[in-house]
């Protein structure tokens, strides 16, 4: 893969993604962009990757927004491709057929924020900060931030981060429900490629269509919710894994999980 502003390593089933920008705090600009899609294809389609980690280098940001540099140009046709791609590429991230995991080293802000919560875990460091801070720059998020930050948080606090632009520590994001473990800063990478691990190691179909019922249930009613999960339910029972794994149960073993 040709990347430039992203660095990506597979270790154990589980690929790590770095932002790694550091001359202006892993910002998003649009070769970022390019990377993150190329690398989420390419992971969608390699087998071998069962889990997907992003973090950002360094020791002060995981992203620290959309690039302002690139955005300070842009006439509205141009800033609506540009959210477009950012939007496009953020749904990307969150239909990805494999669990993926924000480690959130450093400032979580605008489009960083948006990209930790395209995800389906979010754990952060003791120094990360979150939040939505485009209305000080005569902005709003425009990366879907303004819907995942009302469903993770709720309307009136999404409301009061995006108001004011004020951000959050790490303890405060967890109290919120934006975060779901805060770890010391050393710490945080490894344990979140241990929870990947772990993940990786169970039955992969298993897990995409947990996933899928679990995020298409979560905006539709109740009925037609446990009906998409009947339907997941049901096709795992053609894969040799749930096989394999009710066989190993009984049989008194480890399972051997095969991605089939
Ligand atoms: N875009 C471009 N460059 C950025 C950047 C960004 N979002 N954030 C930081 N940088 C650059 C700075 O310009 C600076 O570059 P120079 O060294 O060349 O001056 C470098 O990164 C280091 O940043 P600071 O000197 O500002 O570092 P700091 O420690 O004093 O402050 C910070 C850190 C609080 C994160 C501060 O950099 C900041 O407020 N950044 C902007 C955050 C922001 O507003 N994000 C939202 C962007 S808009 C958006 O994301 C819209 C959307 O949803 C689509």
């Amino acid at each position: 893969m040709q990347l430039e502003n992203i660095r990506w390593r597979v270790e154990d089933g589980v690929g790590i993604a770095t932002f790694d920008r550091p001359k202006a705090l892993n910002a998003l600009n649009s070769r970022t962009f390019r990377d993150l899609g190329q690398l989420l294809d390419e992971a969608a389609q390699d087998r071998t990757v069962r889990a997907l980690v992003l973090t950002g280098a360094g020791e002060k940001a995981f992203v620290a927004g959309a690039d302002i540099a690139e955005m300070v140009g842009l006439q509205a046709i141009e800033a609506r491709c540009f959210a477009e791609v950012g939007q496009h590429t953020l749904a990307r991230l969150e239909a990805m057929p494999i669990p993926t995991i924000a480690a959130v080293n450093g400032f979580a802000l605008g489009g960083g924020c948006e990209v930790a919560m395209a995800c389906d875990l979010i754990y952060a460091s003791d120094k990360a900060r979150f939040g939505q801070p485009e209305v000080n720059l005569g902005l709003m998020p425009g990366f879907g931030g303004t819907q995942r930050l009302a469903r993770r948080v709720g309307l009136m606090r999404a409301k009061e981060m995006i108001f004011t632009g004020e951000s959050v520590d790490a303890a405060k994001a967890k109290e919120i429900g934006l975060v779901l473990e805060v770890l010391p800063a050393d710490q945080l990478l490894g344990f979140a490629v241990d929870k990947a691990r772990k993940i990786a190691s169970r039955a992969p179909i298993a897990v995409d269509q947990a996933k899928r019922a679990l995020e298409g249930g979560a905006s539709v009613d109740l009925a037609t919710g446990c009906a998409l999960e009947l339907q997941a339910f049901a096709l795992l029972f053609a894969t040799e894994d749930a096989r394999e794994g009710m066989r190993s149960f009984l049989e008194k073993r480890p399972a051997s999980f095969k991605n089939g």
